[in-house]
């Protein structure tokens, strides 16, 4: 086959290619909807807005001016899931779907492992009915545990000290055997750092139903005064300034990696199971990030120095040259863009979605 031809042809698979997008109205997931249909996927979404909007899916059809299918929906369903895996002809699946708060997981630990383990189990289960073995789970950087050096490559020790990092090595084990087991699967575990930001409109954001767990949402909520003053937890880490290290990766950057992690598998033989960092490798101090969000913000967000919390470490960032060296991917944008568009979603949409 010609160059030319080959190419021609790749590319009408590739456009034909549907996606099945599992938590596709979430924050992560509606970023990655958004690019898929930009790269020309057709996308099926299934949530079950228990931690979403579906008007996030209305405003990524109007961004991109294409149409996605949404079906409300648990994925424990798996009769159902495999219904919609059927009808619509899906090829790969990206499986965003699951409960993710750390403090929640120790306090409700049956209900994480049913959502998250179950749920993982039930769409496996419904792919492999189906005969569609192309996977692309979202991890964390939660399965290092509590890591003794940074940057952390994917071969540093792996511990679960919560019970939502018990979750995600337990869905890694799950696909690791399900391909050693099966040659037909072709999986990417991709181990996120902080996703934060938003898409540069500001119509898709990260829309915290309570008092936002992650830095960058409360940021947000400081600055926008919703909420009095930001908790700087320990001052005296082995760090530059004290404060703790962390590796922010915009959203943006981080479904980017999403894109060409299914270009990639897409193109690989079956039997292939590659696990993925994806941060910047870039490390980033809470008052670092408080200093940028002020300075291109030009707003001031208040802040006072707490103890150190228990199971913080002082420094966790990515060794991210895996991702390039495999997927061709590296993130582009900086701190002073993650808070640009951060401030700019929450300023435009000072209730979320409602
Ligand atoms: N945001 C982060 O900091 C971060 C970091 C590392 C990994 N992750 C992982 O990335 C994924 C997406 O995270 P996010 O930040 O977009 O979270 P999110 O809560 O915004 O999105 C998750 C989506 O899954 C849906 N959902 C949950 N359980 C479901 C079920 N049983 N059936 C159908 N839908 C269900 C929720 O309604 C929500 O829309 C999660 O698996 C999360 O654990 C997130």
């Amino acid at each position: 086959m010609s160059n030319i031809l080959f190419f021609l042809v790749n590319v009408e698979r590739m456009s034909k290619h549907q996606v099945l997008v599992t938590g596709g109205a979430g924050y992560i997931g509606s970023h990655a909807c958004l690019q898929l249909l930009k790269e020309g996927f057709e996308v099926v979404v299934i949530d079950n807005l228990t931690n979403s909007s579906k008007i996030s899916l209305q405003r990524v059809e109007e961004l991109v001016d294409r149409r996605l299918v949404f079906v409300e929906e648990d994925i424990r369903n798996e009769k159902e899931v495999e219904k919609i895996i059927r009808f619509h002809n899906i090829g790969s699946v990206i499986h965003f779907a699951g409960l993710k708060a750390v403090g929640e997981s120790v306090e409700y630990p049956l209900e994480y492992y049913e959502n998250n383990v179950g749920g993982a189990l039930s769409l496996f289960k419904a792919m492999k009915n189906c005969g569609i073995k192309n996977l692309i789970f979202s991890s964390s950087a939660t399965v290092y545990g509590i890591p003794e050096k940074s940057p952390i490559t994917e071969n540093s020790s792996l511990s679960a000290v919560n019970p939502y990092g018990s979750t995600k090595l337990s869905i890694e084990k799950i696909i690791q055997d399900i391909v050693n087991s099966d040659n037909q699967w072709r999986s990417a575990i991709l181990r996120y750092f902080n996703p934060v930001g938003a898409h540069p409109s500001g119509k898709i954001g990260e829309d915290p139903k309570d008092i936002p767990n992650n830095l960058m949402p409360y940021i947000t909520q400081v600055a926008m005064r919703k909420l009095e003053k930001l908790s700087v937890y320990g001052d005296d880490y082995d760090t530059p300034d004290g404060t703790g290290v962390r590796d922010y990766i915009h959203v943006m950057d981080l479904v980017d990696g999403h894109i060409a992690a299914l270009h990639y598998l897409l193109n690989q033989p079956p039997k292939n199971n590659v696990i993925v960092n994806l941060g910047t490798g870039i490390g980033c101090s809470v008052l670092e990030l408080i200093k940028t969000f002020e300075k291109i913000n030009n707003i001031e967000v208040p802040y006072e120095i707490a103890e150190r919390r228990a199971g913080d470490v002082a420094s966790c960032y990515a060794d991210a040259s895996y991702a390039y060296e495999l997927l061709n991917w590296s993130a582009k944008r900086d701190i002073s863009q993650m808070c640009k568009d951060s401030f700019e979603w929450q300023t435009k949409n000072p209730n979320g979605f409602e």
